[in-house]
């Protein structure tokens, strides 16, 4: 490293020796930047690259455990993760893959860019993780996403050539992660750097397929070992003579790809862009951009079924008091379990599926329930019943913590929402306003499994 860097070791070292950023990007699916900076509780400083990315400047700030927080109005991320979604660009209609996507920051980045539009495939291996992922996309009001439990291996051999973007956010030894994750410093070694490495590649070959032609593939880690970074990148260019990187308009705090720091002489490799500690908010980061050749468009049939049987007389009585606007087409019953989806089910039923799309409710007994996940990505306008409580209102944290507050009785459903942004739904009782729904998650802040606080 001392050699790599040369005069910029010595303050690579100092970025890395300090605490690290907070980093939080705006939620722009609820709320732009400029109207968040007009309420922001917290002192904040814009991240040079990222529009809608601000770095937290107050030490004793708890972002984590604010009710905007809860209300899915920002997302708790390193600012040099905020690249990637800038770097990838989906456009809303495009079908876009996230191969590694737990806990998430990325994918709801994508989700946010694309408007909720298109489709949105989240795919994390560890099922634990999985669950995680749904949660953080319910409460950031992600509608276009399904989330995937699957091996690379497995997505690549059903959706060959089937995605326009695709982002491959891989498992990495995490050297950009020293000082904030305890686990990545202490499980380095060079071996494990190796064992990244060959993983990392089996990913990418998989990631690779799932790309159409004409496709693009955005390959990140958060290490700064270049085993893992060009290393991983040179051998896929060998074997993959249809994938070309892109050259980047890259940020000036950006530097370029290294090859020579593995041997190589690609001069395409520079293509790459490296986020360092010391030349910007973040701790590190790796893109490449590969771009695969051709430019045919598969064909991608729409999922605009309607609900069947059963659950479709107790949603619909359900939507007919509670809401205004409501999902009516692509709609599926699944598990006791309603959801609106894009995707035709013959194109995932095989696949373990955690989330087949935008969960809307579920029945249960002889009623249905609605999900924090429609609650959090509804307006005040779309239903009949909001309950609107201002930010220093004690009955927030009160509701949050799932303890009944005052309100309308016999309204039935009930949106509570923190000034306009919902958090979550409550049943009107005579006591108050009681907390329910289908798939709510502890009443607690900070889960974005990122940088908690
Ligand atoms: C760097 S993290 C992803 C972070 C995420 N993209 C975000 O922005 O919040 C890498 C993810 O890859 C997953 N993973 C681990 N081994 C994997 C494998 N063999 N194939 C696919 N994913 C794997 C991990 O569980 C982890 O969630």
């Amino acid at each position: 490293m001392t050699a790599w860097l040369g005069p910029e070791f010595p303050p690579f070292l100092e970025a890395m020796s300090a605490p690290p950023d907070v980093g939080l990007r705006v939620n722009t699916q609820k709320i732009s930047p400029e109207n968040f900076l007009t309420r922001s509780p917290f002192p904040l400083r814009p991240v040079p690259w990222c529009p809608e990315g601000f770095v937290v400047t107050d030490p004793t700030a708890r972002p984590g455990i604010h009710p905007y927080h809860e209300a899915g109005l920002y997302y708790l991320q390193d600012p040099a993760a905020m690249a990637a979604a800038l770097l990838l660009d989906p456009r809303p209609e495009e079908w876009v893959l996230d191969f590694c996507a737990a806990p998430g920051g990325k994918t709801t980045h994508l989700a946010a860019r694309m408007g909720n539009r298109g489709v949105l495939v989240a795919n994390e291996i560890h099922p634990r993780r999985a669950r995680v992922l749904a949660e953080n996309l319910d409460r950031l009001g992600v509608t276009n996403a399904l989330v995937v439990n699957e091996a690379p291996g497995r997505l690549a051999e059903r959706w060959e050539g089937l995605f326009d973007r695709v982002l491959v956010d891989a498992p990495c030894s995490g050297e950009g992660m020293f000082g904030r994750e305890e686990a990545a410093a202490r499980d380095w070694s060079e071996e494990a750097v190796r064992g990244c490495a060959r993983r990392q590649s089996a990913i990418l070959e998989d990631a690779a397929r799932t790309v159409r032609p004409g496709g693009l593939l955005l390959y990140a880690t958060c290490t700064f070992a270049p085993e893992e970074n060009e290393g991983v990148i040179a051998r896929f260019l060998k074997a993959h003579p249809e994938f070309d990187p892109v050259e980047l308009a890259p940020h000036p705090a950006f530097d370029s790809g290294h090859p020579e720091w593995v041997g190589e002489t690609d001069p395409r490799l520079r293509r790459a862009v490296r986020l360092w500690p010391h030349r910007g908010p973040g701790r590190g980061h790796f893109y490449a951009l590969l771009r695969r050749a051709g430019g045919e468009h598969p064909r991608r049939p729409r999922y605009t079924g309607r609900l069947p049987g059963r659950g479709r007389a107790l949603y619909e009585a359900f939507i007919r008091q509670t809401l205004r606007n409501a999902p009516e087409t692509g709609l599926i019953f699944r598990d006791g379990r309603v959801y609106q989806t894009v995707v035709p089910p013959d194109l995932w039923e095989g696949l373990r599926v955690f989330r087949p799309g935008w969960l809307l409710g579920q029945v249960e007994g002889t009623a249905f329930v609605p999900s924090r996940a429609l609650a959090m990505a509804l307006r005040p306008e779309d239903v009949l019943w909001a309950h609107r409580l201002e930010v220093d209102d004690p009955a927030v944290g009160a509701f949050l913590r799932g303890e009944t507050i005052p309100g309308p009785d016999g309204v039935g459903w009930v949106l509570v929402t923190v000034e306009e942004f919902p958090l979550g739904w409550a049943r009107a009782t005579r006591r108050g306003l009681r907390r329910v729904a289908a798939g709510a998650p502890r009443p607690e802040g900070g889960r974005d499994g990122s940088n908690k606080r």
